[in-house]
């Protein structure tokens, strides 16, 4: 049987992972309020299609800080993708450079700075967590400069880890071969207690302020983004920190339970920001019409984060080549059947939200 969609890649992913793993990739914060939302959102919007219009050619290309990419479908930046498959962060790199678009890499990844930047991405982004050690933070950032990253992401939505009740009953261990390869040389002295990933997670700093943004542009001549941003309140206060762009996102659901859906969140941070900055969107991204959605209420380009261990799962490095393909046949699909033939063309006109019925 063909693989048809994300969902049916999430099934494959179910059944090929230990059932720790993949419960580590998929699980949220507590109740999962807000992962569950971060879909069910999606559905309560509407498109209204326009009809006879020439969509014999659609260019889903987009420009983001005066580069051109293919597509604005990008992979966000998640922890420890060789649990996935051992191609892990190098092997999606390259599977997002062969479409022209952004792969974002975790700080916490298996695969180094270094050793993603030989996938010759142009079009790499690195994502930066606070260190209660300001050295390990800059030197992080100055790594990724010197590979070639094209951008710096801050998560700000993580001074301390969400309450991921699984995680809590059952901490997830990691085989001897996998690290946080970020840090290996601190890790060639392992911690009696453990596994050394719990120390670099237990090292993030919770004292943070736009100061510390500020700080950080300073430190690098690469745009500076601010992931993990849900108010509009926030998002005024990033465009006067002078920040280059915004990620709204709630981390997946991993962080605070009951945030709003970020698809809900989307408009208001659009509205404040003005057009200022790009913002940008993660989610719950997982069909081609949530994608048409998210640019519709404002966003530039949007972030799949759990799609991407789907088909690492799967398949690989050609897993994620199926994941980027499905979800970029079913935004043309969906920017032809709503009449547009361009990604500008697409705004709210397009969407509503429409009330919620229960039988
Ligand atoms: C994440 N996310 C994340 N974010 C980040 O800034 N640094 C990180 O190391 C991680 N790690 C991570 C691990 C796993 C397993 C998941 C699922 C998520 C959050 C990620 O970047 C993104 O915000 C969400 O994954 C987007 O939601 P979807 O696409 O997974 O629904």
């Amino acid at each position: 049987m063909n693989i048809a969609s994300i969902s049916d890649l999430e099934k494959i992913a179910e059944n090929k992972l230990s059932k720790h793993i993949f419960g580590y990739y998929s699980y949220g914060a507590q109740d999962m309020i807000s992962t569950k939302d971060n879909s069910a959102a999606f559905d309560r919007i509407k498109i209204y299609p326009r009809v006879l219009r020439d969509v014999s050619n659609i260019d889903t290309k987009v420009n983001v800080f005066g580069k051109t990419l293919d597509s604005p479908i990008f992979i966000a930046a998640t922890a420890l993708q060789k649990l996935a498959h051992s191609d892990g962060e190098v092997g999606a790199a390259r599977a997002a450079k062969r479409r022209n678009v952004v792969y974002s890499l975790s700080t916490f990844s298996t695969g180094s700075i270094e050793q993603v930047a030989e996938s010759l991405n142009p079009n790499l982004w690195f994502q930066v967590s606070f260190f209660k050690d300001k050295n390990i933070t800059l030197s992080l950032i100055n790594r990724a400069e010197k590979a070639g990253f094209q951008a710096i992401i801050v998560t700000v939505d993580m001074p301390y880890s969400g309450r991921r009740l699984p995680d809590i009953r059952e901490p997830l261990t990691v085989p001897d071969h996998i690290s946080f390869a970020n840090f290996v040389s601190e890790t060639d002295d392992k911690p009696s207690d453990g596994w050394i990933g719990h120390h670099v997670v237990h090292g993030v700093e919770s004292n943070l302020s736009w100061d510390s943004i500020k700080w950080i542009k300073a430190n690098t001549k690469l745009p500076v983004l601010a992931k993990g941003i849900l108010s509009p309140e926030d998002a005024k206060l990033a465009v006067e920190a002078k920040i280059d762009g915004i990620i709204v996102s709630n981390h997946g659901g991993r962080q605070l339970d009951s945030v709003p859906a970020t698809i809900d969140a989307l408009p208001g941070v659009a509205d404040a920001v003005q057009n200022r900055i790009p913002v940008f969107f993660d989610g719950g991204v997982r069909r081609g019409t949530d994608v048409f959605k998210a640019i519709a209420y404002g966003a530039t380009a949007v972030f799949v984060g759990r799609p991407n261990l789907f088909g690492l799962a799967y398949n690989g490095e050609k897993g994620v080549d199926l994941v980027l393909d499905i979800l970029n046949e079913e935004f043309k699909l969906s920017m032809a059947l709503a009449g547009c033939s361009s990604v500008k063309q697409i705004n709210r006109s397009y969407v509503r939200k429409m009330p919620t019925y229960t039988s």
